[in-house]
C-alpha cells in the first residue's frame, strides 16, 4: 500500500474523536529513532495524563502525499507538537525533509487554530545546533499558531532525556489548562513510564531460516532504502596509507552488478556493518545465554493487543541470540538514562539496582555525565560492572540496547566510471577511550577486515543502501568550482573528478578547479597520490593543493593555503563558481568557514558581517556545499 494512501485509511480511523476528546497530534523527524522515541514517549504520557485527549503519532513523511494535502491537514489540527532532530550540516532528516522544506520555503498557510510545541534533537558541537527545531518553531509562530511552550533544545553531547523530560516538566502546566476539564480540580497522578519488553518466544532451533533473517532485503525493484538494503559484495579492498603510517584508511569497492542499486556522484552509501565476534560473545556471556539460542521477539501480546512498546521488533523472524547481537544490537555506545532505568528493573543485586537508580536520578546527574558520557563507557562495559543486571531479551532489545544504526560514507566514485561500484574511502577508527578500553570503529574495522572477492572466494559483503544528498557538481561543466577535503574528505572528489574525467573523455569543456587537499605528511598519507596526479596531468583538476600538517615546525591546513591563495579563490567563487567542504564538521569545516569570511572581507572590503551576509547568499544559491559529519 502506498505511504500516502494508508496515511489516509488511518486518519478517516480519528475523524471521529468521540466524547468531546481533543485531539493530539504528535510529529516526528527522525534519523536513527531518538526522536521518534520521543515522540511515542510524550504520546504516551499525555494519554496516561489527560483522559480526555486523543494522541496521534505521525510520521512526517506519512502525513501528507503532497503540499496541497499538507495544507489541508496542518489547518485542522488545533495541538501539535513536534520532535524533530537536526542532521547532517544543519539539514532536516530524511522523512522531515518534504514537510520542511514545503513549510519554510514561502507557504502562506495561517494556522490561527493551532497551538503547538517544538522539542528540537540535535548536538551542540556542531554549527547548526538545532537548526530545524528552532525554524520551524519560529515559522509555526510566524504563520499565526500559539507557541505553548519555549522551543526544548535537546542536546545528545550531553543528556538529552534530561533535556527532554525538563521540557515535558514545564509542558505539563500548560497542557493542564487545555486538557483538563473544569470538573478535574485534583492533582495528576505521578507518571512512570513502564519499561518496554517484547514478547519473547524461544524456538527450537531447527526452526531457523535464512528467509526470516533477511526479510528486510528489498527484492525485485523495490525502492532500496534504509529500511530496504541489499547485500553488496566487496570486490576490492586495500589500504591507502604506507606502511609508515601509524593509521590505516581503507579503499574499499561494494560490486552492486546485479542488485538494482544505482547511485549518483556526490550520493552517500549507508552500510550495515555487524558487531565483531568477540563483542557479541561478551554480550552473550553478560545475558547469561548461548549465542545460539533461538528466538523471535513480538510487539504484541498472544491475543494480538499491542504491548506499548515503542519501536517494532528489529528483526521480523525467528533468529539465534548471535545473530542478533551482531546485527541488530547497538553494544559499544554509551547507555543511554532510560537503557539504565530497564537495567536497573532487572538487577537483582541490590547495591547494584541501588547504584543505576542513582545515575538516572536527578542527584545522579553529574555522574551520569562524568562516568558515563565523558568516559564513553560502552553498555557492555556498563553490564560488565553490574553483573546482577540480567535483563530478559524481550527487554534488553525493547529497552536496553538501542538498534545498530547503519554508517553513512561519502561515495568516493562516479556511477559515469563504475556503474557497477560504490567506492568507499573510510579512515579507521581505533583508539583507548578514557576508561581504557581500546575503541575499535564498527563499520572501519569491519572494512579493515574485509576480505575481497580479488583476495578470496570467501569474500565479505554487508546490506548497503543509498541515501541521496545535494552535493552535486554544477550542471555547467564549465562553471568553476573549488574543492577542500581533507583526509577522507576527499572521498566525494574522487568522484566528482571521475566524473569530470568522463566528461573531458566525451569532450566536454571543463570549467577551471582547486582541489585543496590536507594531510599529515607526503610519506604516509597522501592517499591517492597517482590517481590525483593524474587529474591533474589530464586538465581534470587545473591545480592541486596540499597542506602537510606535520612535515614542517609549522601545522599547515587547508584553509592557510587557501588564504594564500585568496584572491585566486574568490575570482574563481565570486561570479558564478561552487565552492565545496568535505570532511569534519566540529574542527575543519568551522575553521573553513571562517577563513572564507576573512577571504571575502579581505578581497571585497566589506565588514565581517557584510561578508557573512555574502556567503550566505551563496549558501541559499546553493553555490557553497558542505558535506561534513
Ligand atoms: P593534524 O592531524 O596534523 O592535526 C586530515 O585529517 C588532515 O586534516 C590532517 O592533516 C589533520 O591535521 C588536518 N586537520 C585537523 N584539524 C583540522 C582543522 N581544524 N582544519 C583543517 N585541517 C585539519
Amino acid at each position: 500500500i502506498p505511504k500516502s494512501l494508508m496515511a489516509k485509511e488511518e486518519d478517516e480511523d480519528d475523524v471521529d474523536l468521540g466524547s468531546g476528546k481533543s485531539r493530539v497530534s504528535i510529529f516526528f523527524g527522525t534519523q536513527t529513532g531518538t526522536a521518534e522515541g520521543f515522540a511515542k514517549a510524550l504520546a504516551e504520557e499525555i494519554k496516561a495524563r489527560y483522559e480526555k485527549s486523543a494522541v496521534k503519532v505521525i510520521d512526517l513523511d506519512d502525513y501528507a502525499a503532497d503540499d496541497d494535502q499538507y495544507e489541508e491537514k496542518l489547518k485542522k489540527e488545533t495541538l501539535a507538537f513536534f520532535c524533530v532532530a537536526t542532521y547532517g550540516d544543519g539539514e532536516p532528516t530524511d522523512n522531515a525533509a518534504r514537510f520542511y522544506k514545503w513549510f519554510t520555503e514561502g507557504t502562506e498557510i495561517g494556522l490561527q487554530k493551532l497551538a503547538y510545541g517544538v522539542f528540537a534533537l540535535g548536538n551542540r558541537q556542531y554549527e547548526h545546533f538545532n537548526k530545524i527545531g528552532i525554524v520551524l518553531d519560529e515559522e509555526l509562530s510566524k504563520k499565526g499558531a500559539k507557541r505553548l511552550i519555549e522551543v526544548g533544545l535537546g542536546d545528545d553531547d550531553q543528556s538529552i532525556e534530561d533535556d527532554f523530560n525538563a521540557w515535558k516538566e514545564s509542558l505539563w502546566p500548560e497542557l493542564d489548562k487545555l486538557l483538563r476539564g473544569e470538573d478535574d480540580t485534583g492533582v495528576a497522578t505521578p507518571y512512570t513510564a513502564a519499561i518496554p519488553e517484547y514478547r519473547l518466544v524461544i524456538h527450537d532451533p531447527s526452526f531457523i531460516s535464512e528467509k526470516s533473517m533477511n526479510s528486510n532485503v528489498a527484492n525485485g525493484n523495490a525502492a532500496i532504502d534504509i529500511h530496504h538494503h541489499r547485500r553488496a559484495d566487496v570486490a576490492v579492498q586495500r589500504e591507502l596509507h604506507t606502511p609508515e603510517s601509524d593509521r590505516s584508511c581503507i579503499h574499499l569497492e561494494f560490486d552492486i552488478s546485479g542488485t538494482h542499486i544505482t547511485y549518483e556522484t556526490g550520493d552517500h552509501v549507508g552500510v550495515y556493518a555487524e558487531n565483531h565476534t568477540e563483542i557479541v560473545e561478551l554480550a552473550g556471556k553478560l545475558l547469561g545465554h548461548s549465542l545460539d539460542l533461538v528466538f523471535s521477539i513480538h510487539a504484541d501480546k498472544e491475543d494480538g493487543s499491542p504491548l506499548g512498546c515503542s519501536l517494532p521488533p528489529p528483526f521480523p523472524g525467528p533468529c539465534n541470540l548471535g545473530t542478533a547481537l551482531a546485527k541488530y544490537a547497538d553494544l559499544l555506545s554509551p547507555p543511554r538514562k532510560s537503557a539504565l532505568v530497564a537495567l536497573a528493573a532487572y538487577t537483582t543485586e541490590p547495591s547494584e539496582a541501588k547504584k543505576l537508580k542513582h545515575l538516572t536520578s536527578p542527584d545522579g546527574k553529574g555522574e551520569y555525565s562524568k562516568w558515563i558520557a565523558a568516559s564513553q563507557r560502552s553498555l557492555l562495559e556498563v553490564m560488565s560492572e553490574f553483573p546482577s543486571a540480567k535483563p530478559p531479551l524481550g527487554a534488553f532489545f525493547a529497552a536496553v540496547a538501542p538498534r545498530l544504526q547503519p554508517r553513512y560514507y561519502s561515495i568516493s566514485s562516479s556511477p559515469r566510471l563504475a556503474p557497477n561500484r560504490v567506492h568507499v574511502t573510510c579512515a579507521l577508527v581505533y583508539g583507548p577511550t578514557p576508561t581504557g578500553r581500546i575503541h575499535k570503529g564498527l563499520c572501519s574495522t569491519w572494512m579493515k577486515n574485509a576480505v575481497s572477492a580479488e583476495k578470496s572466494l570467501e569474500c565479505s559483503g554487508a546490506p548497503i543502501f543509498i541515501r541521496a544528498s545535494n552535493f552535486k557538481l554544477p550542471s555547467n561543466p564549465s562553471t568553476p568550482i573549488v574543492m577542500l577535503g581533507p583526509g577522507t574528505g576527499l572521498a566525494p572528489f574522487r568522484g566528482f573528478l571521475q566524473e569530470r574525467m568522463a566528461l573531458k573523455e566525451d569532450g566536454v569543456e571543463l570549467g577551471p578547479s582547486l582541489l585543496f587537499f590536507g594531510c599529515r605528511n607526503r610519506r604516509m598519507d597522501l592517499i591517492y597520490e597517482d590517481e590525483l596526479n593524474n587529474f591533474v596531468d589530464q586538465g581534470v583538476i587545473s591545480e592541486l593543493i596540499v597542506a602537510f600538517s606535520r612535515e614542517g615546525a609549522q601545522k599547515e591546513y587547508v584553509q592557510h593555503k587557501m588564504i594564500e591563495k585568496a584572491a585566486q579563490v574568490w575570482s574563481l567563487i565570486k561570479e558564478e563558481g561552487y565552492l565545496y567542504v568535505c570532511g569534519d564538521a566540529k574542527g575543519m569545516a568551522r575553521d573553513v568557514h571562517r577563513t572564507l569570511n576573512t577571504i571575502v572581507q579581505e578581497q571585497e572590503g566589506v565588514s565581517s558581517s557584510e561578508a557573512e551576509a555574502i556567503v550566505k547568499k551563496l549558501q541559499t544559491e546553493g553555490r557553497y556545499l558542505r558535506d561534513v559529519w
